[in-house]
């Protein structure tokens, strides 16, 4: 399988490469070139499957033979930050940059990644919002030669790897909740950056027969696209009990709009046949505009075809987040983290609407690190024991200001990480 640029302007990227890109060299993101289909005597064997197994086979669709043989293939999954932290923490040939929100994720979560004290790991705490973040690394890995020389790689949903195993959970729960595999099943994905949300569509494009539906925090830009194609960034970022969800510009987005806009032919007027080399023009036209201005309108026909998979968009309040929480807890004895009651709160508000097809909500994150939002649904907090060790180990991380070139500071920290120190 070989992977392209949403834009056209890098082809013939190997897996190999694609795991070790984050942004394309023009300005674009990764996809494969092909999504591949199965068929129905495959998903009867797949349900069968233990996790492992069928992330194996799953994965080595979109993974040349020659690049890694299929019994050489491992899948895991978790946090990000913290979770690539331990990935790598004490490797000697990887290094690590990891850049948090400053007083924009929870506690406990900025405690598992500036505690861990090993030589590779550098932590900025960072005085803005995640995409603000994300505006700071684009340079980096915009420029080729720096790039490659420095042999950068990201590993949030801007790495085609990372969806790429998400794409195993919508096979997985799936079969969970369906007892063939033709009927359809309504799955509820908490989203922020799309990434998650973009594995469904490919799941779905696979031939799985799922219907989607974006629950979002009051950042409500995915909700507004989705409902009225209004891609808008809107002023700020406001800070709610789900952060990781706290998002202006869903990246995601645009391999969304390409999945849709190619796989379905779609046109910019909404009729005839288009080439691949008409699907990029029109998501470099989207997203020229997009980033020139902050808005674009999505063109209605590309809306309905994406409508058809993403069946609806629900915003929810921090209120609706703890009130949730709360019901969980009464109701099952079951600790939800606040992202995942916001796609619970979808769940329970169209419960009454008559229609009995399955429904599963996807969980991101555990309740353990989000005391505040547990606290606010008013649910005795349990504190866990690896958390509380978390609080009395010394800590290391640099901030970076509001008023710094961060582009800047982290081009310097990776070349003084390149440089031999003897
Ligand atoms: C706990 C949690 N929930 C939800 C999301 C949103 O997922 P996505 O950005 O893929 O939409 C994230 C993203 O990192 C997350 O960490």
């Amino acid at each position: 399988m070989k992977y392209s640029s949403t834009r056209g302007g890098v082809s013939d990227v190997t897996f190999e490469e694609a795991l070790f890109t984050g942004y394309a060299a023009d300005g674009g993101i990764l996809l494969p070139v092909s999504i591949p289909t199965v068929n129905k005597a495959t998903l009867e064997k797949w349900r069968e499957l233990s996790f492992q197994d069928l992330a194996t086979e799953i994965v080595s669709l979109f993974i040349s033979e020659t690049e890694i043989p299929k019994e050489d293939l491992q899948c895991t999954s978790g946090d990000t930050g913290s979770s690539a932290i331990e990935a790598v923490r004490g490797l000697e040939w990887v290094d690590i940059v990891v850049l948090l929100p400053r007083g924009r994720c929870a506690k406990v979560q900025e405690l598992q990644m500036t505690t861990v004290l090993e030589d590779n790991v550098h932590v900025f705490r960072v005085d803005g919002t995640s995409d603000d973040t994300d505006l700071a690394i684009k340079p980096l890995f915009m420029d080729a030669e720096f790039r490659t020389r420095h042999r950068l790689t990201s590993i949030n949903s801007i790495n085609w790897c990372r969806i790429m195993v998400q794409v195993v959970h919508y096979f997985y729960a799936y079969f969970q909740m369906s007892s063939d595999v033709d009927s359809p099943v309504e799955i509820v994905v908490p989203t922020g950056a799309c990434g998650n949300v973009t594995a469904g569509c490919i799941a779905s494009k696979m031939g799985l027969p799922v219907r989607l539906v974006c629950a979002v925090t009051c950042n409500d830009i995915v909700s507004r696209a989705l409902s009225s194609g209004d891609y808008s960034v809107s002023q700020t970022v406001t800070p709610t009990l789900a952060p990781a969800m706290d998002i202006q510009v869903p990246y995601n987005m645009e391999r969304i709009w390409y999945i849709f806009i190619f796989r379905f032919h779609i046109t910019w007027s909404g009729s005839g046949i288009y080439s691949l080399t008409v699907t990029r023009h029109l998501i470099n036209k989207l997203m020229s505009e997009f980033e020139s201005t902050g808005s674009v309108q999505v063109p209605e026909a590309l809306a309905n075809k994406i409508s058809a998979v993403i069946t609806d968009a629900h915003v929810v309040s921090d209120d609706t987040v703890t009130s949730t929480m709360a019901r969980v807890w009464a109701d099952n004895s079951y600790l939800v983290c606040p992202h995942t009651a916001i796609a619970v709160a979808y769940s329970l508000e169209n419960r009454s609407k008559g229609e009995s097809i399955p429904r599963i909500c996807i969980a991101t994150a555990s309740p353990a690190k989000f005391k505040e939002a547990v606290d606010a649904a008013g649910i005795p907090w349990q504190q866990d024991e690896r958390v509380s060790r978390l609080i009395s180990l010394p800590v290391r991380y640099e901030d970076m200001e509001r008023n710094e070139d961060w582009s800047d500071i982290l081009r310097k920290k990776i070349v003084a990480i390149n440089t031999p120190k003897c």
